[in-house]
């Protein structure tokens, strides 16, 4: 698998001036929000580089994520309509990550990235996504694919990477903390963020717990979790509460800080499925905020009995970050666990094994092949 991505990649990087003169490229676009099948395969202009600051990258590999297909279904669109200044988001391209070769740059980009390099990268979620051959990119969310990683491997580390990073950095504020003995339980281990959050915060010498279901046990020890519960144990609240009071707890799997046995003990509860986006979908702007925010206060409220505070996680579209990680990344600190690859023309089964649950690390579509899958 990995054999075969290097050598295309390594064809394909000497392939940019025959792709800046194609004028049309191949493009996954919503034409309106929906179901799975709203995704459509088309052909669409080649993007044309309008900000100094980006870069025009021939994308080799993208994961998918549970938030591209949250957005099919239009989720989020009143909040990111703000930042696309109202222009009309559709027709819309997911993805949020990619791997693939620079094919030309703004004027304003470094002298360090050129044209040809491999290159790995993010997009915030108000900008056209990562679903295309062709993709605009700002600079400052691009990085040089590290050099023991395929393009499959490279993506599948990012999105879920940074997200981990951000949840438990800017808004867990290990930042600015000693981590060093830190007790961190992730509730979700196994998925693409959860296998993310146990090596980085392995990387930082905390001590990690998670949950998962049975099969996914051993997985997740092999990443260097500390302690693993599985949830479909009989004893299994009875055993997460023995271990104590944890310095902060991370949900990865939607539970909410409201479902969980008042008799676990933590400082921090973050989850990274806020009410916010779906409040603002269904009731404006203005009152989803308003009634985001009073749900906030209102779980501080009762966690201040016990001397704990619950706070949103997001992915912060971060350069500082994303340098942080990739350096664990480069030292291989952090390593990819694929749940699955598709073919670029399969992106909607791609999409349906993401929606079906279940992942143990990312599912990623390899752009160099059309239809084939692989485990
Ligand atoms: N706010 C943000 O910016 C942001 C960014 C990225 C992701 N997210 C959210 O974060 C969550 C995790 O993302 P992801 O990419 O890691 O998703 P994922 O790859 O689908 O992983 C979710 C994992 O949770 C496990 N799980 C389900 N129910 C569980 C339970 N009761 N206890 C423990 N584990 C359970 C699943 O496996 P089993 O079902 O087999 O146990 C799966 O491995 C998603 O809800 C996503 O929407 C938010």
């Amino acid at each position: 698998m990995l054999r075969r991505s290097v050598s295309v990649l390594s064809s394909k990087s000497f392939e940019y001036a025959a792709v800046t003169k194609k004028r049309r490229i191949k493009s996954w676009q919503l034409h309106e929000y929906g179901g799975i099948d709203e995704l459509q395969l088309g052909s669409i202009r080649l993007p044309v580089i309008r900000d100094p600051n980006e870069v025009l990258v021939q994308v080799n590999a993208a994961s998918v994520n549970p938030i591209d297909l949250l957005m099919i279904g239009g989720y989020g669109r009143n909040l990111f309509q703000i930042q696309r200044n109202f222009e009309n988001e559709l027709p819309l391209t997911v993805g949020r990550d990619f791997a693939g070769t620079i094919i030309a740059k703004g004027h304003k980009v470094r002298d360090g990235m050129k044209v040809g390099d491999e290159v790995y990268g993010f997009i915030p979620l108000h900008k056209q996504g990562t679903f295309s051959e062709v993709i605009l990119a700002n600079a400052c969310h691009v990085l040089p694919i590290p050099k023991q990683l395929s393009s499959i491997e490279s993506t599948s580390l990012v999105y879920a990477t940074m997200t981990a990073w951000s949840a438990l950095f800017i808004f867990g504020n290990l930042v600015s903390k000693q981590t060093d003995g830190l007790r961190v339980l992730i509730l979700g281990c196994s998925g693409g963020v959860g296998t993310a959050a146990v090596q980085l915060l392995k990387s930082q010498d905390c001590v990690v717990f998670g949950t998962c279901s049975s099969d996914a046990v051993s997985l997740v020890y092999n990443l260097g979790a500390d302690c693993v519960f599985d949830y479909t144990s009989p004893d299994f609240h009875k055993n997460v509460e023995l271990e104590g009071r944890y310095h902060i707890i991370l949900d990865a799997a939607q539970i909410g800080y409201q479902n969980i046995p008042k008799s676990w003990k933590y400082d921090t509860y973050i989850t990274l499925n806020s009410p916010l986006l779906k409040s603002t979908d269904s009731y404006g702007l203005m009152a989803g905020l308003a009634y985001s925010a009073s749900d906030l206060l209102d779980a501080n409220l009762r966690a201040y009995k016990d001397s704990s505070c619950v706070k949103w996680g997001f992915f912060i579209p971060s350069t500082r970050g994303f340098e942080f990680v990739d350096d664990l990344i480069s030292k291989e600190k952090i390593k990819p666990v694929i749940h699955k690859t598709f073919g670029f023309g399969k992106l909607q089964d791609a999409f349906k094994t993401v929606s079906e649950g279940h992942l143990r690390g990312k599912v990623v579509i390899d752009f160099s092949i059309d239809n084939d899958c692989n485990e």
